[in-house]
């Protein structure tokens, strides 16, 4: 198994792209602790690991917190006296454009999408320094590299996310700590079916979306998570401060047809 014994803390883990990479982790082997602002559904997760027969644990953590960050990584290190992976996941989307945008929707937009990443990989740094060595994986978006249409905060705080990831990357490497991130296309997730149900027609606006990407459809978690499994695996060991995109060509071109 890829991740035998490794101990990861997955954000966002209560729903879509965080649950399944919870998932797949642990049935790589990890231990993972499956954290969420929403308990209950960290706690769901955890217990399909635990009966798919993997090891996890579920635990409240809101990234938007210090003290909720702090709390859970002294859990895990105390359980594990280690913390091999973060996955920094957890987000939220506010649409709309500088006109439309509150500075409160600003703020938070930032805050729980970017300044997360901060914090969190600032409360296990000192662990995985000490430990000699850790991942930390951060889920960006095609949408911070390429700007979609009244999407400001969003897209900003996204490709905040992918030049922190650098910056952790090159900041981290003599201490062994490899930092990466993965840029989703659209993919099916209750973030993603919330926007189109928001939108007049829901499944013409489904349709087009998928048909968007040359590959013909949406993506899906397990693309998403398996992209993480193999960055936190010694397979990726040479592996930092990239962004992988992995979002059915959406970004490379216009769709064939
Ligand atoms: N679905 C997509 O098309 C897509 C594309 C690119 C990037 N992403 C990114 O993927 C990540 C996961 O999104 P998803 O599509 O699985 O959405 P989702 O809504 O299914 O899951 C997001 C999870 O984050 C949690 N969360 C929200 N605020 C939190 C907080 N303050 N503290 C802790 N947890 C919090 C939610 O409770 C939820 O469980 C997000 O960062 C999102 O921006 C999604």
């Amino acid at each position: 198994m890829r991740l035998q014994g490794k101990i990861a803390l997955v954000t966002g883990a209560g729903s879509g792209i965080g649950a399944e990479t919870a998932r797949r982790m642990a049935a790589q082997g990890a231990i993972v602790a499956c954290t969420d602002r929403r308990g209950d559904t960290a706690e769901a997760t955890a217990a399909q690991i635990a009966a798919a027969g993997g090891t996890a644990q579920g635990m409240t953590l809101d990234v938007t917190s210090t003290e909720s960050i702090a709390a859970a990584v002294a859990r895990v290190v105390a359980g594990h006296g280690r913390l091999d992976i973060l996955v920094n996941n957890a987000g939220v989307t506010i649409v709309g454009g500088v006109a439309e945008l509150t500075e409160a929707q600003w703020d938070l937009e930032l805050d729980v999408n970017l300044k997360s990443v901060f914090r969190c990989a600032k409360a296990v740094w000192g662990q995985m320094q000490a430990q000699g060595g850790g991942v930390i994986l951060n889920t960006a978006s095609i949408a911070g590299i390429t700007a979609i249409p009244s999407d400001a905060a969003y897209c900003t705080s996204k490709a905040g996310v992918v030049m922190l990831t650098k910056c952790m990357a090159i900041d981290g490497a003599g201490a062994k700590i490899r930092v990466n991130c993965v840029c989703p296309g659209f993919v099916e997730t209750p973030m993603i079916q919330g926007y189109f149900a928001d939108q007049p027609d829901p499944e013409a606006a489904r349709r087009h979306a998928a048909n968007m990407h040359p590959l013909g459809r949406l993506g899906r978690p397990t693309d998403i998570a398996d992209a993480f499994v193999y960055l936190a695996s010694d397979e990726a060991s040479w592996v930092t401060g990239t962004a992988l995109v992995v979002d059915g060509g959406l970004i490379s071109g216009l769709p064939p047809g």
